[in-house]
């Protein structure tokens, strides 16, 4: 089967069949006494792109690495495209490898490059030629055919180890930490044009990184791991907006925490109370067997708040004051020491015309947006 049929193929199995392109059912994997993979399972449908986002060292690669079968796990099963692959091979299995070093070999040329796999098959040339020159197409690179590795930029460089993958027919393609290489403009492009591609291949991705700005570009869905084990499952707005832990939420991007106790007012709803700092008004019960009195902790973005001067007026709000207020272009951040010296961020996005001041060491009051508290309990 030609790439382009294979790929054309993908498609239409994804329409027609719901089954996960790739299943992983309860992987774990240790390094003597060190399990750094644990009990990890996640399906990943036609089409879809999911990152694997965590902190150094949680188990990312290794995860990825096991995908590919490099390293067996020691417990749990790998299925893919309905077939178990826990033993196969990684020689034999369907899947492209892209890492953060591009591992093109520097002394063939790009059509070499792009080339090796269906040649290692033992493929016709004309085929060989005609791969080449659809995965070419695909990144851009017509006309490059002759250069060698040495002769390209970083970015041309990636697409050509993209090429590759697309050119030896994987059904599904997996990057390690792919941009990190790159300076921020490129990586932001390179980004998007990957993900394009993806879109338009609907080939299944499975991405590993540590930058969660990447990972809620990218992805249809994001893996928040931590310790080798999954903490949260979603879609980038479920993972951001409503952490399921206190690790997810520290971990995605920068989040205010402060504790409170649930207050039952009646008809005027349920309150937080969070001490010296003062009462927030929730917009809904905070969970259907609420109860007052249950002591919660409390997470809040920084751009879903809102600031005001003066709190004499205010009967309900977060007291306190501003200690500083950093200009940032787009937006400002005020660093806000709340009465019983809790620290909060307020993200202020900036307008055109005269912002709003904010004296330091002057009075203010936080109130949240509709939807912007998170209660975890304790
Ligand atoms: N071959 C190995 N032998 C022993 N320990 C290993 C091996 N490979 C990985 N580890 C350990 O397993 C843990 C997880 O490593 P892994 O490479 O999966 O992390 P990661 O999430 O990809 O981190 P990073 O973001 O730094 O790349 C680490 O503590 C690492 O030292
Ligand atoms: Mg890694």
């Amino acid at each position: 089967m030609s790439v382009i049929e294979m790929s054309a193929s993908n498609q239409e199995s994804a329409r027609v069949d719901k089954r996960p392109v790739l299943e992983l059912r309860g992987i774990s994997k240790s390094f003597g006494a060190l399990t750094v993979v644990k009990d990890v399972s996640l399906d990943v449908q036609a089409g879809e792109f999911v990152s694997l986002l965590g902190p150094s060292g949680c188990g990312k690669t290794t995860t990825l690495r096991m995908i590919a079968g490099f390293i067996a796990p020691d417990e749990g099963q790998i299925i893919l495209g309905g077939k178990d692959i826990t033993e196969m091979p990684s020689y034999r299995r369907d899947v492209g490898l892209l890492f953060q070093s591009y591992a093109l070999f520097p002394h063939m040329t790009v059509r070499g490059n792009v080339g090796f796999g269906p040649k290692m098959r033992g493929e016709k040339s004309g085929a060989i030629a005609e791969k080449v020159r659809w995965a070419l197409s695909l990144v851009k690179l017509e006309g490059y055919e002759d250069r060698r590795p040495n002769e390209l930029s970083g970015g041309q460089q990636q697409r050509v180890a993209i090429a590759r993958v697309l050119a030896s027919g994987a059904s599904m393609l997996l990057l390690d930490e792919a941009f990190s290489n790159l300076d921020a403009k490129l990586r932001g492009r390179m980004q998007e044009e990957v993900r394009e591609l993806q879109l338009r291949l609907g080939i299944a991705t499975v991405l590993v990184t540590h930058d969660q700005e990447e990972a809620l570009a990218m992805s249809d869905r994001i893996v928040i791991m931590n310790g080798g084990k999954v903490e949260q499952i979603g879609t980038p707005k479920q993972v951001y907006s409503s952490p399921g832990s206190l690790f997810v939420a520290d971990f995605m991007g920068r989040c205010n925490r402060i504790e409170g106790t649930l207050l039952n007012e009646g008809a005027k709803g349920w309150f937080l109370d969070c001490g010296p700092a003062g009462k927030i008004r929730l917009d809904a019960p905070p969970h259907p067997d609420a109860r007052a009195g249950e002591h919660c902790q409390v997470f809040m973005r920084p751009e879903h708040l809102t600031l005001s001067q003066g709190t004499r007026d205010h009967r309900e709000g977060l007291k306190g004051q501003v200690e500083r207020l950093v200009y940032l272009g787009s937006r400002s951040i005020a660093y806000v020491t709340l009465d019983g010296d809790i620290p909060f961020q307020v993200h202020l996005p900036n307008k055109p015309g005269p912002a709003e001041e904010f004296p330091v060491n002057g009075p203010v009051a936080i109130l949240p947006q509709p939807g912007a508290v998170t209660l975890l309990p304790d």
